[in-house]
């Protein structure tokens, strides 16, 4: 049917069909500024105005939109004309990954449209169809409140982060490092740029779609895909049948991987539903889902067990046969690990006061806006070329060579601008079976998981039981801890081991404990595989720990921070548990011996007791309904893998002065082309920053602490390409190279003699016949230092409804030199707020026969502009000496310590503790009459 639309001021007539969603069409058009990041009209990714008002255009027909007015992003302004909401988005630091960025302007659009002077709550409220997973909604609300004053036409005052003397860390004057400059991609992103893997257009594209299981554990007795093949317009059915049968990990770990090989491509047994069973490339989406609905499968029905305490059990159902790296396969046991440090047994006995308790934490998922999605094709060469929204293409290549048969020189991996991952999208989830298809089809193919596959097919992070137990003596010393773990990896062990491991290297040794023991397994189950997720399993420790202290304090009646602070790690104190796990595992050996370097722990929780006003408020909950309470937790974060994460750096000086910097995995790219620019002497207009791409970057393990990993290769890299222009420079001006700088592009002899840099790159070139000044270097992981935070909240809690409000919410957070407050602002904000839906109420919630229930994002809620309170955030400059600049890695830190501080102000508002994860108003209820029973 042909429809008239007006679309950003311009009448369009287009053919639609009559079910086709506006989304489809808008996109279709080429206003890629419209996101897809579900299907059910509940992230707003897909915003559009229809006649001025926001509305979700993938669950309106475009037919519905005949004869209206429609705005997209594209209208509100470009790159070299801003709209003072645009400028606004990308000067306060509102812009992260920019998947939700678009949608966001168009609600501020309309809110400001209709009203000027909007306070803080209406910018909330309207706000609240758009959701981030990124910002924790503080620098969007700001944006939005700058612009409207802007509009207005009243002064507003600069934009900076709340925190931090700008340009100046540790004591040294940076040009560069230190100031919060705005994100790289910020202003593509506002403007709605086609930088995203669903951007991306091919002649010829096919469509793959996957048929998942709908049992949690079968064995495919038969699969007839004839009649699918024989659809018009469908190209290529895959099947177990037809692909090389190659055990692997998904995982995008660092070689060699430990965890076991317990998975293929497509297989003959499935163990949760959603697991793969076929696969279809066709000519358009819709007779990809119809050649689907034509595959006959007969299952035989496998027994299936879903709690980790069963699963170990010798007569329960098994999942894996033995295979290369499970541990224990006829008792499901994917991994396990275990250190010792001290005499753990005797601490016990020699303890005044042992406490011990079982926390129980839920299963999540990482729910970044922008869902997993690939294209594949083949290049002129015969090469096969991936387009993956994957946090680490060097891993992603490796990985699937041997799946579809080609050597890693065939494939060429490139990682355009990403929508979010918080771990999701460091795993193989697609790739292999989209490359599959291209190779069968010989035409580029293009799969995406929906919202409600990224839920069942997609990674989680782990569900955890974790047995505690501390003593300590009457004065508060801690003498002895012991961690026992059983973490649910669900059907596959791609992150079993790793995330293991994590979960106890970086809480127990929080404080400084003589005797440590820590027991730890990965069990299989019949429900979907857990990945790598925010924290790598460290928040579920947190929980415990941190539970656990404040209720050690309650009982020896010792202040909970005081307890705190009696016994925490401090700089000069060495990592013992990291020793006593590399003495316990081969390759680990690096960690042996670490000593905390810097540590700015007892700032944060300084800054925290008196933000909250913890001396006034702890333990004076009233006895009415409404009762409220403050908490605390500490948590600490290892910025890197030790001696297992890697970056390389090349950067390249260009013929007018600028420089190319390739970074192998380049997230974070803003604060690595900052201390770029701090050691070339330029501003970060010349840094350019090409897309990862396995072809021209070096290597990089990926989903690392970026500015801590890549950041010391980035430096090293820069300060020799400092060196040779100094060098090149010194014979132009016939000075010694020593008495050179460089600033602002210039370089400047105490003559005041000076070449630019563009003049340094001709003379090498053409006078000095001299290679192009470039240099490569490269950084592995050496010890793991932590960063710091201390967080607390203060709670309400209705008694009646179980109803837990957060008043406030603080963190502080100690990131070493802070390279850019702004943006590591933002980070500790998303962090927190993310950590607060986890402390509350994100949970992945399945029937009795493993069948997912929370598929989309009303049932699986993640907290909106409405839901979160004024999160505070105070950062605080250490130095870490391994550290660019002395910068550490702070992206999981401000995650871990929320949980445990709202379930110990929820104790101190009732009196009552909570040992389950999340704290939804039904627990809360059940523990209020529990303990009303007792009494
Ligand atoms: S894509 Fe439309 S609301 Fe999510
Ligand atoms: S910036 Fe909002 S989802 Fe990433």
């Amino acid at each position: 049917m042909e429809l008239e639309l007006r679309i950003n001021g311009v009448i369009k007539s287009l053919d639609v069909t009559p079910g086709e969603s506006l989304m489809k069409v808008l996109r279709r058009e080429g206003y890629v500024s419209v996101k897809h990041g579900c299907e059910t009209g509940e992230c707003g990714a897909c915003t559009v105005l229809v006649d001025g008002m926001p509305r979700p255009s993938c669950v309106m027909l475009a037919a519905q939109a005949g004869g209206c007015t429609l705005m997209t992003a594209e209208r509100l302004g470009s790159a070299q004309h801003l709209h003072p909401l645009q400028e606004a988005f990308v000067e306060t630091g509102a812009i992260q990954c920019g998947f939700c960025t678009p949608g966001m302007l168009l609600s501020a659009y309309a809110l400001l449209s209709q009203h000027p002077h909007p306070s803080e709550e209406e910018v909330r409220d309207a706000l609240s169809g758009n959701l981030c997973r990124c910002t924790g909604y503080v620098k969007p609300v700001q944006a939005v409140m700058c612009a409207a004053a802007v509009l207005r036409g009243e002064p507003t005052p600069p934009v900076s982060a709340s925190s931090t003397d700008e340009g100046v860390a540790r004591g040294r004057e940076l040009r560069v490092v230190g100031k919060s400059e705005h994100n790289v991609d910020a202003i593509k992103l506002a403007t709605g740029k086609p930088i995203f893997v669903e951007d991306i257009e091919r002649r010829d594209m096919l469509h793959g779609c996957l048929l998942t299981s709908p049992h949690a554990h079968a064995r495919i007795r038969t699969i007839d895909v004839s009649q699918a093949r024989a659809l018009p317009g469908v190209h290529a059915v895959l099947t177990y049948q037809d692909v090389e049968r190659v055990p692997h990990n998904t995982a995008g770990q660092a070689w060699s991987d430990a965890s076991p090989q317990d998975q293929y491509c497509l297989n003959d047994t499935v163990r949760f539903v959603g697991d793969r069973v076929a696969a279809v490339a066709a000519e358009t989406p819709e007779i990809a889902e119809q050649a689907l609905g034509l595959i006959q499968v007969e299952y035989d029905i496998l027994p299936i067990v879903l709690d980790p305490r069963r699963a170990i059990e010798p007569d329960a159902p098994r999942l894996h046969a033995d295979a290369d790296g499970i541990y224990n396969a006829s008792r499901n046991v994917a991994a396990h690990i275990q250190a010792e440090v001290g005499d753990v047994d005797r601490g016990f006995a020699e303890s005044d006061l042992v406490v011990e308790g079982e926390y129980s934490v839920q299963q999540v998922q990482q729910v970044p806006i922008e869902n997993h999605i690939v294209i594949t094709y083949w290049d002129e060469d015969e090469r096969l070329v991936v387009h993956s929204s994957t946090e680490a293409p060097q891993h992603v290549r490796r990985i699937i060579a041997p799946l579809i048969g080609l050597p890693p020189r065939r494939i060429r991996v490139v990682k355009p601008h990403g929508g979010g991952s918080f771990g999701m999208k460091q795993d193989v989830v697609l790739e292999d079976i989209c490359a599959l298809l291209t190779i069968a089809t010989n035409r580029p193919v293009r799969l995406a998981l929906s919202r409600a596959e990224e839920f069942s097919s997609g990674r989680s992070g782990h569900a955890l039981i974790v047995r505690l137990k501390t003593g300590f003596k009457r004065d508060g010393t801690i003498v002895a801890n012991s961690m026992l773990l059983l973490a649910n990896t669900g059907a596959y062990g791609m992150h079993a081991l790793s995330m293991l491991r994590n979960a106890g290297l970086q809480t127990l040794p929080l404080y400084a404990c003589p005797n440590m023991r820590f027991v730890a397994q990965a069990i299989y189950t019949n429900r979907p595989p857990a990945g790598a997720f925010r924290g790598y399993s460290a928040a579920p420790g947190f929980f415990a720990l941190e539970s656990q202290v404040d209720e050690v304090a309650k009982r020896l009646g010792i202040d909970a921070l005081e307890l705190r602070r009696k016994n925490w790690l401090q700089a000069g104190h060495e990592h013992v548990l990291a020793r006593a796990l590399a003495a316990v595992e081969e390759g680990s050996k690096d960690e042996a011996g670490q000593v905390i370097e810097s540590c700015g722990l007892p700032q944060c929780l300084q800054i925290v007791e008196e933000k909250l006003a913890w001396q006034e408020k702890r333990g004076q909950s009233s006895a009415g309904r409404f009762r409220r309470g403050v908490g605390v937790a500490l948590a600490m974060h290892g910025s890197v893998g030790s001696g297992v994460e890697m970056s390389e750096a090349s950067i390249k000086l260009n013929d007018d002065g600028s420089f190319a910097l390739l970074v192998g995995a380049a997230d974070g790219d803003t604060l690595l082309a900052q201390i770029a620019a701090e050691v070339l002497g330029v501003s970060m207009a010349d840094i350019i920053l090409p897309t990862s791409d396995t072809d021209h970057m070096p290597f990089d393990t990926g989903g690392h602490a970026t500015p801590y990993v890549s950041g010391n290769a980035v430096k090293r890299a820069a300060e020799q390409v400092r060196q040779r222009v100094i060098a090149v420079a010194s014979r132009m001006l016939n000075v010694p190279s020593g008495t050179l700088t460089i600033e602002d592009g210039i370089v400047t002899a105490p003559a005041g003699q000076s070449v630019t840099l563009a003049q340094v790159a001709s003379h090498s070139w053409y006078v000095e016949n001299q290679p192009q000044i470039m240099a490569t270097a490269s950084w592995k992981s050496k010890g793991q230092p932590p960063s710091f935070a201390a967080q607390g909240v203060e709670v309400e809690v209705d008694t009646e409804t179980g109803e837990v409000r957060i008043l406030k919410a603080i963190s502080a957070v100690d990131a070493g030199c802070i390279i850019n407050p702004l943006i590591t602002e933002g980070q500790v904000e998303g962090g927190a707020a993310h950590g607060l839906g986890y402390a509350l109420c994100e949970e992945m919630v399945y029937d009795q026969q493993a069948m997912l229930l929370t598929t989309n994002l009303s049932d699986y809620r993640i907290y909106s502009a409405s839901d979160i309170p004024l999160l505070k955030t105070y950062l605080v400059e250490t130095n870490e000496p391994g550290g660019p600049f002395g910068a550490k890695g702070i992206t999981d830190v401000a995650f871990d310590g929320m949980a445990p501080a709202v379930a110990n102000a929820v104790a101190d508002a009732l009196g009552v503790r909570l040992w389950q994860l999340p704290l939804t108003p039904e627990r809360v209820l059940h523990a209020i009459h529990a303990h009303a029973a007792k009494k």
